[in-house]
């Protein structure tokens, strides 16, 4: 096993801090104490994509497995309702940490991928036609372009993607038209881009839908997991997150909705837990939230993602935005250091948690493999973001993102790889 020996800088005048223990933190991510390759320390720097899970939630989850598992819901043995207790005192940490007001408005699903589905084929399907408009942007994540694409085709309804402006933030003066000028039934944007790290301004934006009758859908996968969101302060109809990128397990997400929205939605699968009854003639629907949950659930998934809640809200989302401020300042900085290296997105305090950049001449997969040699783990590509690179004239791009376990010992090791990279392709 490597030894895991980080420093981290002192911020220069102006610059954040990290409120965060890094040394404590990473003892709690048991992957994270090894090589990646012999001689490497690995340095992750790709948690956009997946976070990595600290002891607290492994532990969890075997502990779960070991003593508790059954079906829930269904079962009146012991176990079974351990296993349901488990699973919705989950569900109430995750309540909690939005702060919606009824566990009711918690649906849990695969990931932020199936929310956005959901709120598309349920929601969109029974109430979007011909001559309606969706308002999306054209820095979304493929989850929230392509439901509606699909859906669209089907029922008829028209898409205006809000442009993004050449510093990397939404152009709020054509999303106030589109609201002004067209028939706007749903916006569905993105918190916090997974390639610019733009932090959008949601608050703002629900106001104004709102005053227009229009819905308002917040993709939160990239910004649930790294600072407060209020659900009920934002007023927001629809919130989508996955667990996987906020230190919980793969295979779980949720699903916020108001109330009232929800329980006027058909259901948007059949099958067992969602119904109340069934005859051979037709069949009742379950109250909130199980009337979306149907089949068996990923019961440890939602118990290791209680735990995740409880970590994340534990070190305090205000800590993590301010740590990976200071991570993403100080990364900024000594990127723009490096010859032929173009950094995409805003300046570092209208961004949040990820930096991605081209060097000229190379390539965004051979930056990444020649990282990976290093041990530096970064992602390249389109990040599920096409029209947005396309929107920039890149094919793809390299991204460096930050979690809690991050240090700015983690960057410098990330610039020495780009220096090393950069010389075998003699630039
Ligand atoms: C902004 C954004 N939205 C949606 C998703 C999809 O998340 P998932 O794959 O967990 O469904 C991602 C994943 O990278 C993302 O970054």
């Amino acid at each position: 096993m490597a030894k895991v020996n980080q420093t981290t800088h002192d911020p220069k005048p102006g610059q954040t801090r990290s409120p965060l223990n890094s040394q404590v933190i990473l003892n709690d991510f048991p992957i994270l104490n090894q090589e990646a390759h012999p001689g490497k320390r690995l340095v992750f720097l790709d948690s956009a994509a997946s976070s990595q899970k600290p002891r607290q939630v492994i532990d969890t989850m075997t502990a779960y497995y070991e003593h508790d598992h059954a079906n829930v819901h269904r079962g009146l043995h012991a176990l079974s309702e351990r296993a349901t207790d488990a699973y919705e005192g989950a569900r109430e940490k995750v309540r909690q940490f939005i702060n919606a007001r009824s566990y009711r408005e918690i649906v849990y699903t695969r990931n932020t991928t199936e929310s956005m589905n959901l709120v598309a084929g349920s929601w969109g399907r029974a109430n979007l036609a011909a001559g309606d408009v969706v308002v999306l942007s054209e820095m979304e994540h493929h989850s929230n372009i392509v439901p509606w694409q699909i859906l669209a085709e089907q029922t008829g309804f028209t898409i205006r993607y809000i442009p993004v402006t050449d510093e990397g933030e939404l152009d709020l003066d054509a999303y106030a038209a589109f609201l002004r000028d067209e028939p706007v039934k749903l916006v569905s944007v993105m918190h916090v881009s997974n390639v610019l790290g733009t932090v959008n301004p949601v608050e703002d934006m629900i106001r104004q839908a709102h005053a227009v009758g229009a819905l308002f859908m917040i993709d939160g996968a990239q910004s649930v997991p790294h600072l407060a969101v209020d659900v009920q302060a934002l007023d927001v109809d629809f919130l989508a997150f996955s667990a996987h990128k906020m230190a919980g397990p793969t295979g779980i997400g949720i699903l916020y909705g108001k109330r009232a929205l929800l329980d006027a939605m058909p259901p948007y699968m059949g099958g067992g837990d969602m119904i109340r009854r069934v005859t051979l003639e037709g069949s009742e629907w379950n109250d909130l939230p199980h009337k979306f949950e149907a089949g068996t659930p990923a019961i440890a998934e939602a118990v290791g993602f209680g735990a995740a809640v409880d970590y994340v809200a534990g070190l305090g989302m205000d800590n993590i935005l301010a740590h990976e401020q200071h991570i993403v300042e100080y990364g900024m900085d000594r990127l723009a250091e490096v010859p032929g290296l173009t950094i995409y997105g805003p300046e570092p305090s209208r961004r949040n948690g990820v930096i991605a950049f081209a060097l000229k001449d190379m390539h965004a997969h051979d930056i990444a493999q020649l990282l990976d040699v290093e041990g530096v783990a970064v992602r390249a590509g389109h990040h599920c973001a096409m029209p947005l690179h396309q929107r920039f004239g890149v094919a793809a791009t390299a991204r460096a993102s930050f979690y809690v376990y991050n240090t700015t010992a983690d960057v410098d090791a990330l610039i020495e790889a780009i220096y090393n990279a950069r010389n075998i392709f003699r630039l």
